[in-house]
């Protein structure tokens, strides 16, 4: 596989960021269909450019070359508190780490602001994500059923060194 570079994605990446949700989301067969379409309302090239203006925004593309083929939303706030949203990998580019990098570029970036905590909810019936956040030291301190949209969902914290 061609090498893989992480970075913060810029203005100019929205439009590849807001395709690869499109493509990746409507996979997630467990969340309703509605909040994949809310969703996806919220990551048109047009927010994803505004959210990248505010300061708080952690935004991380991984590329093979040219091409996106991972990407990971995020934020930090004055509370101290990273929250990841997304975490969306290519097909052809899965199990090769690329998610692993990205989570880490993220909690980097989340202790430079400040952030003394990071946390997420992934979907109750997202095996790969259970696995996952096990493996990247994240602790469960939630589940809660019905939650938005009417998905069950884990949540998942990790204090920051
Ligand atoms: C979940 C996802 C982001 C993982 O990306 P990835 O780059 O393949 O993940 P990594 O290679 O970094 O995997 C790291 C660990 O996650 C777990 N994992 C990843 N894919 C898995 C799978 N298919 N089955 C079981 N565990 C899996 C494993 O613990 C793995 O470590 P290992 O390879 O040493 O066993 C990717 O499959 C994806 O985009 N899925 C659809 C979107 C999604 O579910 N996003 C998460 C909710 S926000």
């Amino acid at each position: 596989m061609e090498k893989i570079t992480i970075r913060p994605l810029k203005p100019k990446d929205s439009r590849a960021a807001a395709l690869l949700l499109k493509k990746i989301l409507p996979e997630l067969a467990f969340y309703t269909k509605k909040s994949i379409s809310d969703d996806l309302s919220s990551y048109t090239p047009k927010y994803i450019s505004g959210y990248l203006k505010n300061r708080y925004t952690i935004f991380a593309g991984a590329w093979a070359g040219k091409r996106l083929v991972g990407a990971l939303f995020g934020w930090g706030s004055r509370g101290g508190l990273g929250y990841m949203d997304w975490l969306v990998v290519e097909p052809d580019c899965r199990r090769k780490r690329v998610a692993e990098e990205l989570v880490r570029h993220f909690e980097h970036a989340a202790r430079k602001m400040g952030m003394y905590k990071v946390w997420w909810d992934t979907g109750f019936k997202n095996k790969k994500m259970n696995a996952f956040n096990r493996k990247m030291g994240y602790k469960k301190v939630a589940t809660l059923r019905d939650w938005d949209h009417h998905n069950d969902m884990h949540f998942w914290a990790k204090e920051l060194a």
